[in-house]
Parts: structure tokens; C-alpha cells; sequence
């Protein structure tokens, strides 16, 4: 039998609705996962929960198991109202199930290059549904990480890690300076391709020597000349429209798969 809670007043459920403020997620190490897919996803790559919140109308084998392994791990699995569920998701719909999990971040220096055939490096990302899109592709292409260069956004906000369906558990998340980056890129044993609207290289005809590790820009300011600078090229994706760059995460999505054949 696990515990009930009702008032929104309650403690628990205060610490986790704080989870929405990057303040709180940093002070905590802890993020929000939701839906039972996503809670799933985390559990079978071996991180159970604190925290697990769910509906009273929840019930099926897979949130009998998260629940187990929650309290087996020594976190608390407590049955909540709609109406809680909605404040912590800030939903009116929400998701029937909510996961309080501890984020993990990879040293740069812990990274691998000969484990995966493709990298992403994100200088400066802004965007959380971006961020979470492009963890979301780095996860159905293989890619050995996602490493965040400078002042990015939280890849454990909850709208990053809703973007991500699932694959915020399945690809290494690593965070560097651009100072530290470049001392890093310098051992690079591939290629490194910076993605550039300005430059001359069709993405399609650059020569991608595995492992490639691939730099993006920012939403607005796209890659800094310092920051191409530390490429071995600069490749554009042709642009044949009244458009003038694609959105970031599409972008990232592109290279990737050009990058891993
Ligand atoms: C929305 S774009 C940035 C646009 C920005 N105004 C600029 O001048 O770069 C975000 C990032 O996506 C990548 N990107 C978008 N469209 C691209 C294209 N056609 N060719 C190469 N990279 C592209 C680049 O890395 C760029 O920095």
C-alpha cells in the first residue's frame, strides 16, 4: 500500500512543482520526466525515480513495476489527485504518471570518441524544445553525446525533456565552456564540422572522417567566428527558398544523418 497525498499543500508536491525553476533543478541535481513511457524509459536504462507520482485512475503493469522499483531503490511512490497532477505539469491534461528523477551530467573528458560514429556539440542553444528535439534524433542516430558549449538551457527543464520522448535517458549529456571545448576538440581523432550559413562547403560534399563531431550555432547569432574557427570545415545545407536558415534542431537533424551515412 503506497501513501496518498490530496493538498497541494503538501510538502512533495511542493518540491516538485519548484522543479519547473532552473534555480530549484540546480540546487536539487533533480528533474520532472512525465508519462509512464518516459518513467519506463529511465528505469530500463537503470535510474529509478525519488519521486513517483501518479493518478488515482492509474493502473497497469508498467506503473506496478515503476512503483516497485521506486520503492526498492528507497524512493516514495505516492498516488496523487488529477488536480495535482495538473499543478505539477501545469497541464490540463496531464500525464497520468510523474517521474522526480536525478539529472547526470558527463565529464567531457570521461567521452569516448571511438564509442559512436557521430557527436553534437550545441554552442550556445537557447531553445528547450529544440534542445530536446535534437537529443531526441542524437538518441534514433547513434550518437555517443550531446555536449553543450557555453551558456545553453537546461536540457532537464521540463519542456526539454517533454521534447525529448524518453531519450533525455539514452544519450549522455555533457556541459563545457568554449574555453574547455576547444582544448578538448584539439585531441579530436575525426572530423569536425562546424554547420554554417555563411559557409561555402555543401554539407553533402564535405569529407566526414569518423568519429565526426559536429558544432552547431545558436537560434540567433548562429556560430561565432571563434567557434568556426575550430572546425576542419564549415559546410551550409543549401538554402533554395525565401528562407534563410533552417530551425536549428531540423538543422541538427540533417548533419547528423549526413554525418552518419
Ligand atoms: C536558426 S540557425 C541560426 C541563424 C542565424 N541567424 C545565423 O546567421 O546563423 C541555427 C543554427 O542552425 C544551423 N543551420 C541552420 N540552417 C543552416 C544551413 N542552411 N546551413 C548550415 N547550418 C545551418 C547553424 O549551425 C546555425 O547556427
Amino acid at each position: 500500500m503506497t501513501p496518498r497525498i490530496t493538498s497541494l499543500a503538501n510538502p512533495t508536491v511542493k518540491a516538485v512543482r519548484a522543479l519547473h525553476l532552473r534555480k530549484e533543478r540546480d540546487a536539487t541535481g533533480l528533474f520532472v520526466a512525465e508519462g509512464l513511457k518516459t518513467v519506463t524509459e529511465g528505469l530500463e536504462l537503470g535510474h529509478a525515480p525519488q519521486i513517483l507520482l501518479y493518478g488515482p485512475q492509474a493502473d497497469h503493469p508498467l506503473l506496478r513495476k515503476a512503483i516497485a522499483a521506486t520503492t526498492t531503490a528507497g524512493g516514495e511512490a505516492i498516488e496523487v489527485t488529477e488536480a495535482i497532477l495538473a499543478k505539477v505539469s501545469r497541464r490540463d491534461n496531464p500525464q497520468a504518471v510523474v517521474g522526480v528523477f536525478r539529472q547526470v551530467f558527463r565529464p567531457l573528458d570521461t567521452l569516448e570518441p571511438q564509442a559512436a560514429v557521430c557527436w553534437v556539440a550545441l554552442h550556445r542553444v537557447r531553445d528547450p524544445g529544440n534542445l530536446g528535439t535534437i537529443v531526441r534524433t542524437a538518441d534514433a542516430a547513434g550518437c555517443g553525446a550531446v555536449i553543450l558549449v557555453g551558456e545553453c538551457c537546461d536540457p532537464y527543464s521540463v519542456e526539454a525533456v517533454r521534447a525529448t520522448m524518453g531519450s533525455i535517458f539514452a544519450v549522455p549529456l555533457t556541459r563545457a565552456s568554449e574555453a574547455e571545448f576547444a582544448a578538448w576538440r584539439s585531441q579530436w581523432p575525426g572530423s569536425v564540422v562546424g554547420a554554417l550559413l555563411s559557409a561555402t562547403v555543401d554539407y553533402r560534399a564535405a569529407a566526414y572522417q569518423t568519429p565526426s563531431l559536429l558544432l552547431m550555432g545558436n537560434e540567433q547569432q548562429g556560430l561565432p567566428p571563434e567557434m568556426a574557427g575550430l572546425c576542419d570545415v564549415n559546410v551550409k545545407i543549401p538554402m533554395r527558398g525565401r528562407a534563410d536558415s533552417l530551425n536549428l534542431a531540423v538543422a541538427t537533424g540533417v548533419m547528423i544523418y549526413a554525418a552518419t551515412g
